[in-house]
């Protein structure tokens, strides 16, 4: 009996596209995360992915025949039938997505969804970036975090799973199913009609992932706007950087404005109107406001009982200093630890991003 076999085309090029490039910006969030320094990638690598996922799910309604969710909608009974055949002479074939491979795919886009949406969350709160920025604090920003990091976990282990998945079916069927998520085509002995390349979508998702990532240029994290008050910067601000009030708690400030008249051997000499309005914009911006990261460590990590005068003896701070060497503190740039304008260019701002430490030329 001839055995003929036809090539028929299963997946779109915006199916075929959005898979691989789903693939790559996942690869590169992995690897950018965990370190500042890369924020920028890993942030701009998020959104292409959600990008690429909101394109997804929309081609799942409206995409070409087997890229449709209505055409791998199976029951948890197909799905057990499939997996409980696939090691025998009955295991079903599917030109499409096999139901095990289906609920994978719904699973892997819900979770995509959540990760996205959770560094969304996160970048809000803890960087006040993006579009949530301003409207979520600090702590809920890292609770977030803390989510984004477990399901973006999670989604690289169920990966793992789709991944094994595929090879175990690749091999059952002696189908190369990567090479036909690459060329499209797979082969098959009952004729069907090949989809649609539909190549114009594909050209717009090209267009608008590059306009994306182009309009997102270089943005560097500065932070956000901090309050000032142009009273703390003048009375605060002649002998030393103005320390911004976020750098201690609210104990700290009402106790160094109490002893004004002997801080660290000086007379700050403030009258009572200064010191009243000082005292208020400092408690409003104490650390207890964590309006940034630094304020929220020292809040949280200065035990209830201790009243730092020093922001360089609270526990946070020597924590984020511990690794620098001593030929650095005596670089005659620095001259002492409370210096913070030599090696934080936002010092000023009070911000203390990454983005923005540099050490001085030794
Ligand atoms: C007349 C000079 C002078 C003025 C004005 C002044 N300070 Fe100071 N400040 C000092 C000196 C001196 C030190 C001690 C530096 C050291 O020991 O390293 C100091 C240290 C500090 C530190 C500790 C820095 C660290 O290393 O952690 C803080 C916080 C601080 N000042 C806050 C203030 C605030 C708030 C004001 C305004 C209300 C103020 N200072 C105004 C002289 C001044
Ligand atoms: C000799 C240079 C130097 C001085 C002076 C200095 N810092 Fe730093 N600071 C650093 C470096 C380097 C890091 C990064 C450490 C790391 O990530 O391992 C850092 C980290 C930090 C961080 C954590 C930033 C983050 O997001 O991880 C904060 C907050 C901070 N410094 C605040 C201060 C304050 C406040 C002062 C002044 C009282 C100060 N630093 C003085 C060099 C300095």
């Amino acid at each position: 009996m001839l055995n003929t076999q036809h090539q028929v085309r299963i997946w779109d090029l915006p199916t075929r596209l959005c898979h691989w490039l789903l693939v790559v910006t996942f690869i590169v969030a992995m690897l950018s995360q965990g370190d500042d320094r890369y924020l920028d990638i890993h942030v701009l690598s998020g959104y292409v992915f959600l990008e690429l996922l909101g394109f997804r799910l929309i081609w799942g309604f409206i995409g070409s025949h087997y890229a449709r969710f209505s055409q791998f909608l199976f029951d948890k009974k197909a799905v057990w039938h499939y997996l409980k055949t696939l090691a025998t002479i009955q295991r079903q074939h599917f030109l499409g997505h096999n139901p095990a491979g289906s609920w994978a795919i719904f699973f892997i886009l819900g979770l995509g969804s959540i990760v996205s949406l959770t560094g969304l969350l996160t970048l809000g709160g803890e960087e006040q970036h993006g579009p949530l920025a301003g409207l979520i604090s600090f702590s809920l920003g890292s609770t977030f975090h803390e989510w984004h990091h477990m399901t973006a976990w999670f989604l690289f282990g169920f990966i793992g799973i789709h991944l094994v998945g595929v090879l175990i079916e690749s091999r059952l069927h002696h189908e190369n199913l990567i090479k036909a998520m690459i060329t499209g085509f797979k082969s098959t002995k009952n004729p069907a009609s090949s989809v649609h390349r539909h190549e114009i979508t594909a050209l717009i998702i090209v267009v608008v992932i590059i306009a994306s990532i182009g309009s997102a240029g270089y943005f560097p994290f500065i932070g956000p706007t901090l309050p000032k008050n142009a009273l703390w910067q003048e009375a605060c601000g002649e002998c030393h950087l103005a320390y911004h009030p976020t750098l201690l708690p609210a104990r700290s400030w009402k106790r160094m404005l109490a002893e004004q008249h002997e801080h660290f051997e000086e007379d700050l000499d403030l009258d009572k109107e200064t010191l009243l309005a000082l005292q208020n914009f400092s408690t409003e911006n104490a650390a207890e406001s964590e309006l940034t990261e630094a304020a929220w460590n020292i809040s949280h990590f200065t035990p209830a009982e201790h009243v730092p005068l020093y922001i360089t003896q609270t526990s946070y701070w020597i924590e984020q200093h511990k690794n620098i060497v001593d030929d650095i503190w005596q670089h005659p740039d620095i001259n002492f630890k409370g210096n913070c304008e030599a090696c934080h260019l936002d010092a000023k701002q009070g911000t203390f991003e990454d983005f923005a430490i540099h050490l001085p030329d030794m």
